[in-house]
């Protein structure tokens, strides 16, 4: 094949190629290493010495040609190809997925609000704290259950001389005597402590890690009744206005008296029926929401806070537990809030 043979046949492979892979084949052919062009510069050994540079002008001028007419054909194929590919801008956009909050850090900013609202102040405390904080300071003695090791996760290592062991903390009671320290003893308190909280369950109705809110509440003259008034304004705040509080007798270490608090239940507006059958959610009416008490005068004496001067109260409810309640859930599983799954949790 001649340098005007390879032109001729290109000019009609050109005008045959009308997809962009055909003129990348079509590239590969003439320009490409076993292509046309390279396959005349193989010829040059066989032409006569006086034509050899007029040849060699000949095939690079043809390699420009083609070099460029391939240009242009994709550039033609580009402008065509972008007019069927252009935009529709009366076509409705993609929805690109959007994130949200967890449930349970909804439910900490809500109820966050609602005791601001009252003039308590949110505070954060160790996740990870000593057994003064957790328990000693609380009333509860080292040979009470809550300090056995499978109710508390305790941290391997020394134990500090007048601190005990390291645990993870198992409620957000060990704010209670740091609140009073930070205050140097001196009340008025009005405390909500927030945190994550750890025992060792897990189970259907158990995570390992789970969240507690504090409240704590210490002065003059305070009695059950601002107790049951603070509870009680909660409840209808988080709640709703219908729903109804009651304290019963219970026992905790660190406060005297106790409470259980419960609320009535939200599917059944506390009758306990729906429809005639015994209510799926609560069976009784009433739902448990959480420990409250007076703090007992060891707790406070703990804290530097004279308890002849001072009374005061503390509660603390499980947030899983009051977001689900709110929710009207009954969840067969509790850890599915933790299991990671965008479809549960896009729901909320
Ligand atoms: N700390 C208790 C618990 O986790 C709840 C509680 C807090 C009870 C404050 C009384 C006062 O069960």
């Amino acid at each position: 094949m001649n340098i005007d043979s390879v032109r001729t046949l290109f000019g009609k492979d050109l005008s045959s190629s009308t997809t962009a892979k055909q003129l990348d084949e079509l590239e590969i052919a003439y320009l490409g290493r076993n292509g046309k062009i390279n396959e005349l510069l193989k010829n040059i050994k066989d032409i006569p010495a006086s034509d050899k540079k007029e040849f060699g002008i000949g095939v690079n001028k043809l390699k420009t040609e083609i070099t460029s007419a391939l240009q242009k054909a994709r550039q033609e194929l580009f402008t065509k190809d972008d007019d069927s590919a252009s935009i529709d801008v009366t076509l409705p956009g993609d929805k690109y997925p959007k994130g949200s909050l967890h449930t349970t850090t909804y439910a900490i900013e809500e109820i966050s609000k609602i005791f601001e609202k009252i003039g308590f102040i949110r505070m954060s405390y160790p996740e990870i704290d000593w057994e003064h904080f957790a328990f000693e300071t609380l009333n509860m003695p080292s040979d009470h259950p809550a300090r056995d090791d499978f109710e508390t996760f305790f941290i391997n290592g020394p134990a500090h001389k007048t601190n005990g062991k390291m645990v993870l903390t198992p409620h957000t009671s060990n704010g209670q005597n740091r609140e009073m320290l930070r205050l140097k003893g001196k009340p008025p308190i009005r405390m909500i402590n927030i945190g994550k909280t750890y025992r060792p369950n897990w189970d259907a109705s158990h995570v390992p890690m789970f969240h507690q809110f504090e409240g704590m509440c210490v002065d003059e003259n305070i009695n059950i009744t601002h107790l049951k008034g603070t509870i009680d304004y909660f409840a209808k705040q988080f709640f709703g206005e219908k729903r109804e509080t009651r304290l019963r007798p219970f026992n905790f270490r660190f406060t005297e008296p106790s409470f259980e608090v419960d609320i009535t239940c939200g599917v059944c507006d506390g009758t306990g029926k729906v429809s005639g059958k015994r209510c799926k959610i609560c069976k009784s009416g009433w739902l448990e929401l959480g420990g409250s008490g007076m703090i007992h005068p060891n707790v406070l004496k703990a804290g530097g806070v004279d308890p002849k001067i001072y009374t005061g109260w503390a509660f603390g409810f499980g947030i899983e537990r009051v977001f689900s309640m709110k929710a009207g859930l009954k969840l067969d599983d509790l850890r599915i809030l933790y299991g990671g799954d965008i479809r549960f949790l896009e729901q909320f």
